[in-house]
């Protein structure tokens, strides 16, 4: 009964309440859990930001006039705290998302943290919130910088003012239930076209992929996978993460040309396989190539490494080795060991 089990809970030491938030920790998926604490920060344009602070987590006010509601000029990172078998907190290249959120910014014309702050910020938010990370093994606590135009604007303009804000949840599977993945190759919809910001983190780049994948959902795949809007024939990326194929000893991914997400994991994959002694390729990577692949997988700060059982493109579906000797298993594998301490790190990705 619930009276039982609070005393019960009287009977434990207070460390236990302070350790560890009241999560099923064994049941996590990729959706939000409300935390205790965000960070946040202001700037006015052509400023640099104030010293921000962690505060309460909760709504924030805008001006109905915002950039970011009337114009899209808003983006966002995602980055994780993962909790070592020692209990320290590590956080996986925080730095690298703090450089994307400045090309990102200077792309959406918005001012941005320094370097500096940004890693601050995440390292605050994560130790503020540090009862709401997983277990070691059991998930990490995401983090979610976000910079947005927040001051008014009437006419298409730079918002007069910024804010950052960091929030987290603690995630475990973002393909919950559903890996490994079947995708769905949409010959339709594009989710970026040359001269675009597809290759930044900009929120106007995640709204526009729901409808075609809720359709996916509905007809039992995971996601989509999008092709190259000019020749409708190279494959560049599903709707939350970067993709791979394997054929032999070489793996390739489409290459970064301005349409295609700058993923973190995705460079951390590259290097990890090279080390492994995979020939890695970044070009352009026909979507019948993959209808030949011995393996596909994904790679995602969210979706971590995820492979792939099956594509299906112009109604033709191809199926792909499952199990534990996937290469993609092998990266999947060394990547976690890396972010949770438990293999040694000698790129010094963890802080
Ligand atoms: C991430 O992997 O962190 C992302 O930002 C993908 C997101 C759409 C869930």
């Amino acid at each position: 009964t619930a009276h039982a089990s609070s005393a019960l809970r009287e009977s434990e030491p207070m460390v236990r309440y302070e350790e560890y938030a009241d999560v099923d920790w064994n049941n996590l998926g990729f959706g939000l859990t409300r935390t205790d604490y965000m960070y946040k920060a202001k700037c006015t344009l052509n400023n640099t930001f104030e010293q921000g602070q962690v505060t309460d987590y909760g709504n924030v006010e805008l001006s109905p006039a915002a950039g970011v509601l009337n114009y899209g000029q808003g983006i966002f990172e995602g980055t994780k705290a993962f909790r070592g078998q020692d209990g320290r907190i590590l956080l996986f290249r925080p730095d690298q998302n703090a450089i994307r959120m400045q090309i990102g910014a200077e792309r959406m014309c918005m001012e941005s943290p320094s370097i500096q702050q940004f890693v601050d910020a995440v390292k605050q938010t994560a130790i503020a919130n540090k009862r709401w990370i997983p277990p070691s093994g059991k998930g990490s606590l995401y983090l979610r910088p976000l910079l947005i135009g927040s001051g008014p604007t009437l006419g298409i303009s730079p918002a007069p003012e910024y804010t950052f804000l960091v929030y987290a949840s603690p995630v475990g599977n973002y393909f919950k239930g559903t890996a490994p993945l079947n995708l769905y190759v949409n010959t339709e919809y594009h989710r970026a076209t040359r001269g675009g910001a597809g290759g930044v983190k900009s929120i106007t780049n995640y709204a526009p992929v729901i409808k075609a994948m809720l359709r996916a959902k509905e007809q039992g795949f995971s996601d989509v996978l999008y092709l190259d809007s000019v020749h409708k024939k190279y494959i560049e990326e599903v709707s939350s993460c970067n993709i791979f194929l394997v054929k032999g000893n070489t793996i390739s991914t489409p290459a970064t040309v301005g349409t295609i997400l700058e993923g973190i994991t995705r460079k951390s994959i590259i290097d990890i396989a090279r080390d492994l002694g995979y020939k890695v390729e970044e070009r352009l990577v026909a979507v019948d190539e993959l209808m030949e692949a011995d393996e596909v997988f994904t790679t995602g700060t969210a979706v971590s490494v995820a492979s792939v059982g099956s594509v299906t493109y112009n109604g033709q579906r191809v199926e792909y080795k499952t199990g534990d000797k996937l290469v993609s298993q092998k990266l999947y594998k060394t990547l976690v060991g890396i972010q949770v301490g438990k293999i040694e790190d000698k790129y010094n990705w963890v802080v």
